[in-house]
């Protein structure tokens, strides 16, 4: 369960304080969808940003499982995304220099424990995704959709209660956009996660919101309406 409550973020700028988000509030339950819309610089990122313990509030606070990212040490916070948060941005932001398979490990590698059972399962997610003759693919040896199952595939890796999708089909044609999202939402699902995505297309929305445990959420000044 996803709880915040009268977020507020302004950021300080040479003209001043930047309101970006006022009084927030937002409750998502575990394997909810939800689908964050609005115009761009409306403060979507900044919100999954703070969603996902990137960046404290200015004012209110945030609970996953009621644990309060923002209330532990530097180095409980980083080990509460890396156990807790999966994130798709809309560069994929893979590793260059590392396989599909070791790009897919890095959360593994990352906390600190790459067995047996974690290799297993990130060969299972790139077969999921379509990626079963691609493990020893360079991310420049992939197309951007290929590319994009990848980073879907590591989000996943370690089960994440929950996962945050920044318009992670932005850089996509239509046709693979929409096979990168129904991925995401069936290995959401088979994970058990929730799910908070942020996308303006209008067809990968309803694609995420269009079933029983999904709703969209529209953000306008700052302020988050239903
Ligand atoms: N670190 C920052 N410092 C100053 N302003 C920022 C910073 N991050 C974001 N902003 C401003 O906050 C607003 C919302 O940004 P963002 O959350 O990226 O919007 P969106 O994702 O909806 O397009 C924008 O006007 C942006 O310029
Ligand atoms: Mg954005």
């Amino acid at each position: 369960m996803l709880e915040a409550r009268s977020l507020s973020k302004s950021f300080p700028t040479p003209s001043g304080s930047l309101s970006v988000l006022s009084d927030v509030n937002l409750s998502v339950a575990g394997r909810e969808r939800v689908v964050v819309m609005g115009p761009s610089g409306s403060g979507k990122s900044t919100l999954l940003a703070i969603l996902g313990g990137l960046e404290e509030p200015t004012s209110g606070n945030v609970q996953l499982d009621e644990v309060n990212p923002y209330a532990l040490s530097r180095t409980r916070r980083a080990r509460f995304r890396n156990q807790q948060v999966g994130f798709v941005f809309q560069d994929h932001c893979l590793l260059e220099s590392c396989t599909a398979l070791d790009n897919v490990l890095v959360p593994a590698l990352a906390g600190g424990r790459v067995d047996d059972s974690l290799v297993q399962r990130g060969r299972f997610l790139l077969d999921r995704v379509g990626l079963g003759n691609r493990f020893s693919h360079l991310p420049a040896e992939l197309s951007g959709g290929e590319r994009q199952r990848v980073a879907v595939a590591r989000a996943l890796l370690l089960r994440p209660t929950m996962l945050l999708a920044d318009e992670p089909t932005g850089q996509l044609d239509s046709i693979s956009a929409a096979y990168v999202i129904d991925l995401l939402t069936e290995l959401v699902d088979e994970a058990g996660s929730l799910l908070c995505l942020v996308t303006h297309d209008e067809s990968i929305a309803e694609r995420v919101y269009g079933c029983p445990q999904g709703r969209r959420v529209h953000l306008f000044d700052g302020r988050l309406v239903a």
